[in-house]
């Protein structure tokens, strides 16, 4: 996706230089040839073996024509709010390919989730469970659920960012499992017909995904001799990527396959994959403001902050930076590239080796796809920043760059 021709960047056939022209900086800038074929590794695997729904974790972006491009690829969506029903059904999501995970899920979000007709609730809670039962009696719907259990099983990732341990606040505990598949199957308002299960993200290994598909499999036998069929088996998204090149990630053939043989072909297969169809599609442009030296450490201030990109600060996240224009040997010196926010966690990486830039050099911060517009703020009163697709030769504004007015929007 990215190559040097003559010393400058490019992304697709465009040179990222002329996205800087014509929009300035910070700006996100992502790949559609990049998602599209991260997609279809996932689709060609589910059609080729199984059956089932590849359904895009619309928390990793959330921008409207991302979306829509996925949708128009035949994605589902998992969503985790009101607001994320709303993104995608305006984004053009079939309301019949939309599953919705979250431990608070309210009154209101679950009314309008029933009232789109949405394909399936994960339900985390037993009280959730009884609320839905209740919501969908109002509303004279019946309403397919699966309920999401929390297997215990600890991935090795950021300790934010796991949820399948026991002690965290996602699922049900797997002990529990049987009993409220019981209870919910008494419920005359509730179709029960799937089993979920997520247990974080950014996972590299296999080892982690297949012990939790394991004791998943276990509850399913359980409940069959209960009569009870669960035959939508929704194995979360989690698939990490390769930040650095040290890092080592399965395929989604191996996850996949995996899958398949844990819980055998017949299935109906649900996949909610966010950062492993977007984060590599998509870069960040910033641009060079001051560099000076202090304590011994060089520093580069760029134009974009922790409000623009939090991963590094909040997960300790490593995003490779280069100049956009290739240095020819020049030398290496330790440097905190920083943003200009008051606060000294404000980091794109800390003590990496870096060419000396001048100021205006634009840098680019790769693997920005998932989870960095999507988690961006307006902290400082920073509005927020552009955002730009690319295709083939040609690139297009696809969120144009908020202003000061914006940042008075809804005040009173
Ligand atoms: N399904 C559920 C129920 C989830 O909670 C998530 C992510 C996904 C699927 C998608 O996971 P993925 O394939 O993207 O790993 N902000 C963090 C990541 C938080 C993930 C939250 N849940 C980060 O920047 O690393």
């Amino acid at each position: 996706m990215l190559n040097f021709h003559d010393n400058n960047l490019f992304i697709e056939q465009v040179r990222l230089l002329d996205i800087v022209e014509k929009y300035n900086t910070s700006t996100y800038v992502y790949s559609q040839d990049q998602i599209i074929k991260n997609f279809e590794k996932y689709t060609r695997e589910l059609t080729e073996i199984a059956g089932g729904m590849i359904c895009f974790a619309c928390k990793s972006n959330s921008n409207g024509t991302i979306l829509k491009l996925l949708a128009q690829h035949g994605a589902g969506a998992d969503t985790t709010s009101g607001g994320e029903i709303y993104r995608c059904l305006k984004a053009g999501f079939n309301p019949d390919k939309i599953v919705y995970a979250g431990v608070g899920k309210t009154r209101e979000e679950i009314a309008y989730a029933i009232k789109s007709n949405i394909f399936m609730f994960n339900v985390e809670s037993e009280e959730e469970l009884y609320v839905i039962d209740q919501i969908a009696n109002q509303c004279q719907h019946k309403v397919r659920i699966a309920i999401r259990i929390n297997p215990d099983v600890t991935p090795d990732t950021h300790s934010y960012i796991v949820t399948g341990s026991k002690g965290t606040k996602f699922g049900i505990p797997y002990e529990k499992a049987v009993q409220i598949y019981l209870n919910a199957s008494k419920k005359k308002n509730l179709i029960v017909s799937g089993i979920h299960f997520h247990i974080g993200s950014q996972i590299v290994d296999l080892e982690p995904f297949k012990l939790a598909a394991q004791k998943i499999k276990s509850i399913i036998d359980i409940l069959n001799t209960y009569n009870i069929k669960v035959n939508c088996i929704n194995c979360g998204g989690g698939l990490g990527i390769k930040y650095n090149n040290t890092t080592n990630v399965i395929s989604q053939h191996q996850l996949m396959t995996e899958m398949f043989n844990i819980f055998g072909k017949n299935n109906k297969f649900i996949f909610e994959p966010g950062r492993s169809i977007i984060a590599n599609a998509g870069c960040m442009l910033v641009k060079v403001i001051y560099s000076k030296i202090s304590g011994n450490k060089h520093f580069i201030i760029t134009d974009a902050g922790m409000n623009d990109l939090i991963r590094p600060t909040l997960y300790g996240a490593y995003h490779e930076i280069l100049p956009v224009f290739q240095h020819n040997n020049t030398q290496n010196v330790i440097t905190d590239i920083v943003g200009p926010i008051c606060e000294t966690g404000d980091f794109l990486a800390k003590d990496i080796m870096f060419p000396i830039v001048k100021q205006n050099e634009v840098l680019i911060v790769k693997n920005t796809g998932a989870y960095c517009s999507s988690m961006s703020s307006e902290y400082n009163s920073r509005p927020k920043i552009a955002e730009v697709l690319v295709k083939n030769d040609n690139f297009m504004l696809i969120r144009k760059r908020a202003c000061y007015d914006d940042l008075l929007l809804n005040e009173i």
